[in-house]
């Protein structure tokens, strides 16, 4: 489904509750499977990345029925884990590779899983490794690539740093210390999103935080848990790009997730001009409100500790930054090279299409993207987002400040996060054709 996008004469306005966050309805129906315990999710995420959560767990035991966006699952426990008997499919999701390699390195099975062509080309040897070390047996294609091969067994305790600013690495060495012998510390040298030792924590593992050490003591039982599901930061974002950019718009986001480690665009946005009202309230997670008003933004630096904790909003504030005045820098980008897609290509097209000028400076682990930024209305064109979900949205945002309009080619891959976008921007008042 190819769609057009283009500036209307209405500024947008309403409420939206965006789609529950994805991270942590992966994260819950995965941990379900290590506990015998019954829990409760209230308002879990229909996003396709969860639903090849859900579909994962139940190939290895879990039990679970859905009411309306309330899923009740009962897991087996670790030892009690079912030993599928055949290929596991985790669709475009790479939280739910990764975290699964970490959760079934420990256990008695034997699993294989695999992706879409997208997640069968993504690294998975910077699991794979760290968790060998740990004396795991995983098998992957050439290249650390997958299908993978967890033949799951006996581990040790790990003391770790992450070379990379991973919470997917993260959190698969955490799964992987709690059914180890002996102490394992994880260390951090950038943080990044913290919903893995929330969770855990709260279900009764030991997790605890000495700085930038994460020090997991192996073998607590864990308890069932019950919890309501905030709206997805990252899916609240390409509202609030879309009221920023929008003349006289006025858009009220409620029920999001506001957890610390992923609203690094906020404070991004707040230097770059924008005035954002933000009410919170604290839970195992915190939520609240956050109002955004159409603004002139001007260019700002981003350093490279604030990028883990927007990393999936840098497409959307791409595009934010190429109605800025000025200059906008980006440091320390090179990990959006190995997204859903290659996003950093992605996102220089994008800015390329709309009229403004960017660049990609440095080598290797050290990519700073500048864009080059210019008040006013966009150009547009046809897009090609190379079915990665945060590219087309960030593209259909930016449609919104170009009277020619932007086709978005393949649109729907939307639903790997946010199955709703279009159809509640279009409610906002965007004008969207098939
Ligand atoms: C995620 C972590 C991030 C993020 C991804 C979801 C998670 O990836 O980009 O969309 O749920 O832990 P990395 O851990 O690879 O940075």
């Amino acid at each position: 489904m190819d769609l057009k996008v283009k500036k209307s004469q209405k500024p947008l306005q309403g409420a939206i509750r965006p789609e529950s966050d994805k991270s942590i309805s992966q994260r819950l129906i995965l941990f379900s499977l290590l506990t015998e315990e019954e829990c409760v999710f209230e308002k879990i995420s229909s996003a396709l990345d969860p639903r090849s959560a859900l579909s994962a767990a139940a190939c290895l035991g879990l039990e679970y029925r859905l009411e309306n966006d309330t899923l009740f699952a009962k897991g087996p426990g670790i030892a009690g884990l079912k030993e599928p008997d055949r290929p596991i499919y985790c669709g475009n999701s790479g939280t739910l590779m990764r975290l699964l390699m970490g959760l079934l390195a420990p256990s008695r099975i034997f699993a294989v899983l695999y992706g879409d062509h997208s997640l069968n080309n993504r690294p998975m040897a910077r699991i794979a490794e760290p968790l060998r070390d740990m004396g795991a047996v995983i098998h992957t294609r050439r290249g650390g690539l997958a299908p993978i091969a967890v033949v799951g067994g006996d581990l040790k305790g790990t003391d770790f740093t992450l070379p990379v600013a991973s919470a997917q690495l993260k959190s698969a060495v955490i799964l992987a210390s709690l059914h180890s012998e002996g102490q394992s510390r994880v260390i951090e040298p950038i943080p990044s999103r913290d919903h893995t030792e929330r969770i855990l924590a709260h279900m009764g593992a030991e997790i605890t935080r000495q700085g930038s050490e994460i020090i997991i003591e192996p073998g607590r039982k864990l308890s069932g848990i019950k919890m309501k599901v905030g709206g997805d930061f990252s899916s609240a974002a390409f509202f609030i790009g879309a009221g920023l950019l929008g003349e006289g718009s006025e858009i009220i986001l409620d029920d999001v997730n506001l957890n610390p480690t992923r609203t690094g665009l906020l404070k991004v946005l707040e230097r770059m001009g924008a005035s954002l009202v933000v009410d919170e309230t604290e839970d195992v997670e915190p939520i609240g409100r956050i109002k955004v008003a159409s603004e002139n933004l001007c260019g700002t630096v981003v350093e490279s500790v604030e990028v883990p904790l927007l990393i999936d909003e840098i497409p959307l504030l791409a595009v934010l930054a190429a109605a800025a005045e000025g200059t906008t820098t980006i440091c320390g980008v090179s990990e959006l090279k190995v997204k859903e897609s290659d996003r950093l290509s992605g996102i220089a097209e994008l800015v390329r299409l709309l009229g403004r000028e960017c660049a990609i400076k440095g080598e290797g682990k050290n990519l700073t993207l500048e864009i080059y930024g210019r008040p006013g209305e966009f150009e547009g064109g046809t897009y090609d987002p190379k079915f990665d979900h945060r590219l087309a949205m960030a593209a259909c945002v930016a449609g919104l400040n170009s009277p020619e309009g932007i086709t978005v080619l393949n649109a729907e891959c939307a639903e790997v996060s946010q199955p709703q976008f279009y159809s509640e921007l279009k409610r906002l008042g965007a004008q969207i054709e098939e």
